[in-house]
Parts: C-alpha cells; structure tokens; sequence
C-alpha cells in the first residue's frame, strides 16, 4: 500500500466515467496546421492513456467564432474535416481505455504569447482590455456576447454527439471568461460588469446555463478557474472565501459539475488567513461540487520558474502531500502537465515507485510530439 493507491480508483460523475484519478492537464502544442488537429496529435494523447493516466483533457480547442484562437496552429472544434478529425481522436484515446474532455477556448483580447505575428482575425474582449492598462480586443456588444454563447452551445453538441465524455470550459488564465471576472479588465456599465464578481460571473454563467440546456441535465460540464493571470501572476479575483462563493455560486447554479482550479503549486494556500487549502480546496468546500488540482505535480520548478530555467527535474516529494490532502477530500481528481507532456509513462512509473526512471521537462520537450 503506498499514499498514492487511493488515487488509483474509479471516479463518475454523470458521462464522465474514469478508471482512476489522474488526469491530463490541457496543454497548448501548435501541432494542428490550418486548425485541424493531425493523427500525430491523436496518437500523442493516446499514449498518455497506456501510459496509465484515467483521463486527457486536450489543449484548448476554438470555438467557431472568429478570433476565438489568435494562432494558425491551435485546433478549432469546428467544420466538417476538423471534426471529423476530432472524432478519430476521440475513439483513439477511448479505444485505449481513457476518457477525452475538449477543453473548448476562447482567448478573448490575448493575442497569442507563443506566436504573437501569427496571423489572426480581429480579436474581441469585455472592454478592450487584457491587463492593467494593456489594451487587447474590441469591446464587445451584446449581439457578440450572445453569438460567442451561441458558439460554445454548438461546440458542447458537437463534443456530445462525437462521444466525449464532458467538456471543459476554459475560464482560467486571463482568456475571455477571466477577462469578463476579473475587475481590471471588465470595465462594463451593463449587466456584463459591476464592482461585485457577483455581477462579472453573468456572461459565464450564462454560457454554462446555454449549455445545460442543449445537452441536458446528464452530460458533465467542467469549468476551468483560476487566480492567476498571465497578465499578472498574483491577481485575485476573489480576496476571500466570502468573495469566492460569489464567485463559484452562480457557476455551480447554472450547470457546472466539476471545477478545474488552476494553481500554478497545488500546495500553496488560495487565502493563507484561512487555513492550508488550496483552490481546488475551496472550490468543493463552497460548492459541494468534485474538483480537480493541478500545479507542479511532479516537478521541482513551476510553470513560470520553468520558461526562465528551461528545465524542471522529476520529484516526487510533493505526492505525498498531494495524497495528503486528496485523503482529506480536498479535491476528486489530480491534473498533470508538464510531467505527463515530458514523459507519457509518468503514471506507471510513478505507481511503481521508479522515479529515476522519469524523463524530465524542458523547453526541448515542446519541439516534438511523442
Ligand atoms: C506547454 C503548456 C501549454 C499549456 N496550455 C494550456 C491550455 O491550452 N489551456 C490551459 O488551461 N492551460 C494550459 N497550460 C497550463 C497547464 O494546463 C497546467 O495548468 C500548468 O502547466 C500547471 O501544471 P504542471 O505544473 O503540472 O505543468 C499549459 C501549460 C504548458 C506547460
């Protein structure tokens, strides 16, 4: 028996139906030329299910809105090729015994960090704003705010009629959802905006109870959180618990089953004055609702510490922690990035104990699919 064998049982929740807790984190790859995604790509994700994870959460997909994506080479999860393409996918990663959650994107005013000359239809934003005095989109009207809601709808169905077994929304990081939550860049005076998160939550909710009510009350919806922003790394959209129910609430009351809080270490407290837990913590604390964690599973760096060093080494100090804390009904379910990109055996190596045998993560890694 090792701390990490409670992790190792099955997990439901509604279509979502996993052999264990761990899960692929969402990781942007560029592999996908004119926005459709390849074999390759397919092939890349299935070997983390034979490699042991339960679960792929695929890199942020288009919705079929221009400007929804701001780089040539991220999938769209649209059109007739790209879906179909979508759906090999999907019965690659089934065929091997995994579950595949699209997490469905769109960046909002972000041009792309990785490939900011690719080119890119106009983008657009709650006000014209991504940051703190950085300008990015234009601000949208409400005909563009309930055409972008209709567009997350077709590609719910759409992921509902291919097989994929929920979807994921992505609400994290500063893209559109975050834009609309976080007070910097949701300066609107209509319904959309409002000093309270209460008030910037509107338009996600409002995605998600669209949602609900194409696919019906069975069909998992995952919602993507986080704090942090590429724009700035210690933003806070709630300051405490009290702010965070605000939050979480309206999401968890429009159709939200599982939330994806992404903290960038999974150890760190989300409100140091009240107590030791994280995001994902809070999360089910609050709503009730199964959570996922993620950040540095694995690794000795973070993601950011990880673009300046080039190179986190494999650890595996942090899992008895991560167990810890999974014991105490912190969260449901464990996401993994980097670790899980570096090396598609991560899972079975680690329940076997050989950790020496883990390959590490490096800004090399990003240059090929395996
Ligand atoms: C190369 C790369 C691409 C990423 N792309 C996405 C993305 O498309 N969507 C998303 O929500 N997060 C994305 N992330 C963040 C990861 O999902 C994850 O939250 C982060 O890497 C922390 O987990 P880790 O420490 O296990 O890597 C990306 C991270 C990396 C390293």
């Amino acid at each position: 028996m090792t701390a990490l064998d409670p992790l190792f049982v099955p997990f439901e929740c509604k279509s979502l139906k996993l052999t264990n807790r761990f899960m692929m984190a969402p990781m942007s790859r560029y592999f996908s030329p004119g926005g459709i995604v390849t074999d390759a790509v397919a092939d890349y994700y299935r070997r983390r299910i034979e490699g042991g994870a339960g679960c792929v959460i695929t890199e942020g997909v288009a919705i079929d809105r221009p400007g929804a994506v701001a780089a040539d080479t991220i999938p769209g999860f649209c059109g007739e090729e790209g879906l179909a393409a979508w759906a090999r996918l999907a019965d690659q990663v089934h065929g091997a015994g995994g579950a595949v959650i699209p997490q469905l994107w769109h960046v909002g005013g972000c041009a792309d960090f990785n490939y900011p000359d690719s080119p890119h239809p106009p983008l657009e934003s709650p006000s014209g704003l991504v940051g703190p005095g950085v300008e990015g989109g234009k601000p949208m009207t409400v005909a563009d705010i309930e055409a972008v809601i209709a567009s997350f709808v077709r590609a719910a169905l759409d992921a509902q009629r291919l097989g994929f077994d929920a979807i994921e929304l992505h609400g994290a990081h500063g893209y559109l959802f975050d834009q609309f939550f976080w007070e910097v860049t949701n300066q609107r005076t209509d319904a959309y905006g409002g000093p309270d998160i209460a008030q910037r939550v509107r338009f996600a909710a409002e995605v998600v109870a669209a949602i609900r009510a194409a696919v019906g009350p069975d069909y998992a919806i995952v919602f993507r959180i986080s704090q942090w922003k590429v724009y700035q790394y210690d933003a806070k959209i709630a300051r405490n618990p009290q702010e965070m129910e605000r939050w979480l609430a309206p999401l968890a009351a429009a159709g939200v089953d599982i939330f994806h809080c992404s903290d960038r270490r999974f150890w760190e407290p989300a409100f140091p004055d009240d107590g030791d837990y994280n995001l994902a913590g809070w999360a089910k604390k609050i709503t009730g609702r199964p959570t996922i964690t993620v950040g540095s599973v694995g690794l000795d760096r973070e993601l950011m510490e990880d673009f300046v060093a080039g190179q986190s080494r494999p650890t595996l100090q942090s899992l008895d922690e991560m167990a810890r804390r999974f014991d105490r009904g912190d969260f449901d379910l464990v996401a993994v990035g980097r670790a899980l990109l570096a090396d598609p055996n991560w899972l079975r190596k680690v329940q076997a104990g050989a950790v020496d045998e883990l390959l590490p993560y490096s800004r090399e890694t990003m240059n090929e699919l395996y």
